[in-house]
């Protein structure tokens, strides 16, 4: 199988394209590299292209595949906050670019899609695929947005595709703006850990490998039109997150420091998988001997993020999300 991965560059889609190069399928990427895309992710012997998934041109340079899975996105819910149109661009409009190329080519397609897109759920609740959808930031409305195109192109044209909806994803390689990778490395750097709000808020955690493997189930075996959730179903607050952080580093407490809460801000997720389960998938990573060993690859790998975060872009970014929340 010749397999287009855009996003390989990317935190998940780099895991994705070493998993499927093990499995010896042809795989091509195709990156815009942006600010999240790293070069230092890539294997050496992977077949990479740079372009934008929102640009025709870009996406027929790379001729005839069998299957696309869709990991290019605009991923982060603060920075759609302040500036949401790269989400709408990127998630919705290059969605549709790239169906338009899978209905050329009837390659099989899937979209790598988010919990994010049903909006927060009560205590004692699960999403399902067939769920409304509640979008709350600018990022999880483009996502479900993408969502929503794919949909319409299996039943208007009988573009061959699929969606997967997984939940917070950790491991090696995830750019440092996220919750786990900042915490450890400002813990590593002796710098405060901005928890926002009261830090009760739930997310539903997912072991990067265990997601490739969910995404890899519904690429061979996912039925056109369907929707399947992924989440391993190891719900935590974010402040036990955080803690686990700090006990693990062994740092001191006082680097916890409540800010400001993010608008919109949602406070639980949590999938219902059974569906993807019923196709064999189960994950395979407990959560918290995951997070230590993503803890520890982060103190290991100094040489991958040190670059990252003394870069001027991240600094800017740092600066206009977190200065005004830490003076407080
Ligand atoms: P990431 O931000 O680490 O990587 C995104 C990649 O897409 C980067 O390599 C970037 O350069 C590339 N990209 C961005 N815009 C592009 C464009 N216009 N054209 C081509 N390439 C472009 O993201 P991630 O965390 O690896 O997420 C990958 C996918 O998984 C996204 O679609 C995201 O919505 C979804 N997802 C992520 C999580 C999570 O917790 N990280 C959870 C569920 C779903
Ligand atoms: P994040 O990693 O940004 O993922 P998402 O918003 O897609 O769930 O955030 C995970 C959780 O951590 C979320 O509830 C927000 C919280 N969080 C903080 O408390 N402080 C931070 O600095 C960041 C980045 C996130």
């Amino acid at each position: 199988m010749r397999l287009l991965v855009t996003g390989g560059a990317g935190f998940i889609g780099s895991h994705f394209v070493k998993r499927m190069l093990a499995a010896s399928d042809d795989v091509v990427i195709l990156d815009k590299f942006t600010y999240a895309g790293n070069p230092a992710n890539l294997p050496a012997e992977s077949e990479c292209y740079r372009g934008d998934i929102a640009v025709q041109e870009d996406v027929e340079q790379i001729g005839a595949v069998d299957a696309i899975v869709n990991f290019a996105a605009e991923t982060h819910v603060d920075r759609s906050i302040h500036g949401p149109e790269d989400f709408v661009r990127t998630d919705v409009l290059g969605t549709l670019v790239l169906l338009q190329l899978a209905r050329e080519l009837s390659a099989r397609f899937v979209q790598v899609s988010t919990d994010e897109v049903y909006g927060d759920i009560e205590p004692g609740w699960s999403s399902r695929e067939d769920d409304r959808l509640r979008p709350s930031s600018p990022y999880s409305a483009s996502k479900a947005g993408g969502d929503l195109q794919v949909l319409a192109a299996v039943r208007t044209f009988g573009v061959n595709a699929s969606v997967t909806r997984g939940s917070n994803t950790y491991g090696p390689n995830q750019y440092p703006e996220k919750v786990l990778p900042l915490f450890t490395t400002n813990a590593l750097d002796g710098e405060p850990l901005p928890l926002y709000g009261d830090g009760r808020q739930v997310r539903d955690w997912l072991h990067v490998e265990d997601h490739c493997a969910g995404i890899e189930l519904v690429l061979r075996e996912g039925q056109p039109g369907d929707v399947y959730n992924v989440a391993a179903n190891e719900e935590h607050e974010n402040v036990e997150l955080t803690n686990l952080v700090i006990d693990h580093l062994g740092v001191d407490r006082s680097l916890i420091r409540n800010v400001d809460d993010r608008p919109g801000h949602d406070r639980r997720y949590s999938l219902d998988t059974t569906k993807l389960r019923a196709l064999g998938w189960t994950p395979r990573r407990e959560w918290e001997d995951g997070v230590r060993a993503t803890i520890d690859w982060y103190r290991d790998n100094r040489d991958w993020w040190e670059p990252i975060k003394r870069s001027d872009g991240f600094r800017e970014f740092y600066e206009r999300q977190y200065a005004a929340r830490l003076a407080t």
